[in-house]
């Protein structure tokens, strides 16, 4: 399985030459459809709009726009996000939730007020607001998911949002959404109590005892208004020096056990010492985080009154570092990272610890959906798909079903944090007899040959093969041009219980087949 250089001194009689020659990597991966880690939940397809930079605002939204309909959506987003197959979209933040009053983005245009957003420190005109949300969501064809303000916001606003949104007729803002010209409420079954609570960045910061107590009331709250509504709570939102994510996520659990459905953790990562192999380990920590949180909610569950499952989402995760500090991320332009091959091995990565986690993770969101550290990006003309959009619509329109324990053995590296990382990262679904094989080769250089065997059950037939990839890590997309971009590899026939697959270096590869 090592690499193995290896020089061969052949002794002649008239003296020594010295002859290298490579043997390739080599890598098996086995495939067990009785070893099932739990259903893969189309939640953990989800994205996120947040009111920062030009998400919302010359992304989603652009009324007077060439490219908008006449409700004022831009088409081409609109398409280009078709293909992602969003299964859920969180809004309206992220930080600018903490200080956003809904009730300034409803009714006539011409009177909602434009407010200052002070966790960005932009113009809010209003102009977009819940009406506006659900409709593009209905044209995308995705469940929303609403974050409330518990950072400015009171226990009142939630409520009422949750009525304004879900209660047929009767109370007032049932009434006022309907004098809105929405006769049937929106059944937005998706909210979580408040964004990235343990943060000093957010605007009404808590302390986790705090957050517990206030979340809990708007939690009684909000059920009681609708009481099919699912919960998320703001779990730790990143590691940052000094904090105790941990300490935060037990405490926050043991308030709101009774209420919630999901607890949220957030991860960024990035390339700032341009480590490469460092950044392609850094999904480990998404093992690992689950996994501790897996435990802390059985603690809580253990002391629930009636006993329910409690799981985790992962409502936003990306790559995040270029434009992180500083003017990058404040006004118009906020947050425009540009993606590069690697970073769409890294969201491979991502996806690959959502789907092996999949018995416990049941919602992940991409930060975030246009412009602002996107998959997509525009500009007054048009738009063009960054690199990570790539593997995420890969997986988003393939990985569903059933998601296996493959057994890997793989050459592995060592980076300061992570020993014995696997060059393979790989996961597996098995869907209604369809296995579907994801594969992310780490290796910066070498291909590596790989044996695919089945433990239970025959491959057949005629399996397909789709390749990200491209002759640099560092290769970019931008407007007419898109060198990184998923290709159809020549299909492969497939009849027994193996194959030999070489997934080429710095690759991700989706492999699609009948396993019966
Ligand atoms: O997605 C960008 C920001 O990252 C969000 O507003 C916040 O929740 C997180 O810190």
């Amino acid at each position: 399985m090592v690499k193995k250089v290896c020089f061969l001194i052949v002794g002649l009689l008239v003296g020594y030459s010295i002859i290298a020659y490579t043997a390739d990597l080599t890598a098996r991966i086995k495939i067990d459809t009785e070893r099932k880690i739990g259903e893969i939940d189309k939640h953990i397809y989800g994205n996120f709009t947040e009111h920062l930079g030009r998400c919302i605002y010359g992304g989603i939204y652009d009324p007077g726009s060439k490219l908008s309909d006449k409700e004022g959506f831009r088409k081409d987003v609109l398409e280009a996000a078709k293909g992602l197959n969003v299964t859920i979209l969180r809004w309206p933040g992220g930080n600018f939730v903490s200080g956003y009053h809904w009730l300034d983005g409803v009714g006539p245009k011409d009177k909602r007020p434009e407010r200052t957003d002070l966790a960005w420190q932009t113009p809010e005109p209003n102009t977009f607001g819940t009406d506006e949300f659900v409709e593009f969501c209905r044209k995308l064809g995705t469940e929303p998911y609403f974050a409330v303000n518990l950072g400015t916001g009171t226990l009142d606003e939630a409520r009422n949002w949750v009525e304004y949104c879900n209660v047929k007729d009767g109370p007032y803002y049932a009434e006022l959404r309907k004098k809105y010209g929405h006769a049937e409420p929106y059944n937005v079954m998706y909210w979580s109590l408040g964004n990235e609570m343990d943060g000093w960045w957010q605007m009404g910061h808590k302390n986790a005892d705090d957050y517990g107590k206030f979340a809990l009331e708007a939690a009684k709250l909000m059920k009681w208004t609708s009481p099919d509504i699912k919960l998320i709570a703001a779990g730790s939102s990143n590691f940052y020096g000094g904090a105790d994510p941990h300490g935060w996520n037990r405490i926050v659990l043991d308030y709101l056990k009774d209420y919630i459905d999901y607890i949220a953790l957030h991860k960024y990562v990035g390339n700032r010492d341009n480590d490469y192999y460092s950044f392609m380990a850094s999904t480990m920590d998404i093992y690992d985080r689950t996994q501790i949180v897996e435990g802390q909610i059985m603690e809580a569950m253990s002391k629930m009154r009636q006993p329910r499952q409690i799981y985790v989402a992962w409502d936003e995760y990306n790559v995040w570092y270029r434009a992180r500090g500083g003017a990058a991320a404040r006004g118009r332009n906020a947050l425009e990272e540009k993606y590069n091959l690697e970073d769409a091995l890294v969201v491979a990565g991502f996806l690959n610890a959502f789907i092996n986690n999949a018995h416990i993770v049941k919602m992940a969101n991409m930060a975030q959906l246009v412009n602002v550290i996107a998959p997509m990006f525009t500009s007054e003309t048009g738009m063009f798909r960054q690199t990570i959009y790539f593997p995420l619509a890969l997986y988003a329109n393939n990985s569903f079903g059933v998601a296996l324990d493959a057994f890997v053995d793989s050459p592995t590296f060592d980076t300061e944090q992570w020993k014995q990382v696997p060059y393979l990262d790989v996961s597996v679904a098995y869907n209604n007899g369809d296995v579907i094989i994801n594969v992310v080769n780490r290796h910066m250089t070498d291909n590596i040959k790989t044996k695919i065997l089945s433990q239970t059950g025959e491959f057949s037939g005629t399996f397909t093969v789709h390749e990200v990839n491209g002759p640099d890590i560092k290769m970019e997309n931008t407007f007419g041009s898109e060198p990184i971009h998923t290709v159809k590899k020549p299909d492969i026939s497939v009849n027994g219980n193996s194959f030999t697959v070489e997934f080429p270096a710095h690759s991700y590869t989706m492999i699609r087949g009948k396993l019966k």
